[in-house]
């Protein structure tokens, strides 16, 4: 995974048809998406739960872009393993969610995959100042983690511009998760963020046998991003 500022933009399986999960990844790899963001629930961090690591190993042959693993979950450091296995090539684990963000890092690097921190929303960006160099991505959650289809908390594009003068010319990823359409996609990218991660606003309108609206769903959120 060579390192670059470019937008990718991450579509959330957790928008797509629960049913054919190995389909709608092709449509919207074919379609443009730059890598795929799988988000981990455990109905306790987060009041949803959602995909396990043998559901992630299932679903991994069918990526062949970048598996980008979200985990909310607690405790988060039992379980890096298992998704490391199941072939995530990024993990990000909250900073909320564990005592000792610090040890989570090291834990997922030592597993080979690219580490990263998410911050919800009324977490400050000095939480991940001392663990600048040993991260990969920082994601700055725009909406309260737990469900797709929430509207994105516009108090989150200022933290993204303390983020960006935080990492200076680190190789770290800035991502964005919750709320990402057209419409917010060029705040934050104009803010610094590279990874634009985007559930309901990819899959809307679409399905397999009409992969072509993801299509245009991800072009237009690249589009206003690239702005
Ligand atoms: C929220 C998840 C997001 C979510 C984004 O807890 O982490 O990835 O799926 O969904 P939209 O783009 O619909 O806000
Ligand atoms: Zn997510």
């Amino acid at each position: 995974m060579p390192f670059d500022r470019s937008v990718k933009i991450a579509p959330s399986i957790l928008s797509a048809d629960f049913a054919n999960f190995g389909q709608e990844i092709q449509a919207i790899e074919a379609q443009g998406a730059d890598w795929v963001h799988v988000d981990v629930m455990d109905g306790h961090f987060v009041p949803n739960l959602t995909f396990g690591p043998a559901l992630c190993a299932a679903i991994r042959p069918h990526i062949k872009t970048v598996m980008d693993v979200h985990l909310m979950i607690a405790p988060v450091d039992p379980y890096i393993e298992a998704y490391a296995k199941a072939g995530a090539d990024v993990i990000t684990a909250h900073v909320e969610a564990s005592a000792h963000a610090h040890r989570t890092l090291q834990a997922i690097r030592n597993q080979g995959c690219k580490a990263g921190l998410a911050l919800n929303p009324a977490t400050p960006v000095s939480a991940v100042e001392y663990v600048l160099d040993m991260v990969d991505l920082i994601c700055v959650m725009t909406v309260n983690p737990g469900f797709g289809g929430q509207s994105f908390i516009h108090s989150q594009i200022e933290k993204v511009q303390s983020l960006r003068n935080m990492i200076g010319d680190r190789p770290i990823h800035i991502e964005i998760d919750g709320g990402v359409t057209p419409e917010t996609a060029p705040l934050v990218s104009a803010a610094g963020a590279d990874v634009l991660v985007a559930g309901s606003a990819v899959f809307k309108g679409g399905s397999v046998s009409a992969p072509e609206v993801y299509g245009r769903n991800i072009a237009a959120i690249r589009a206003a991003a690239e702005v």
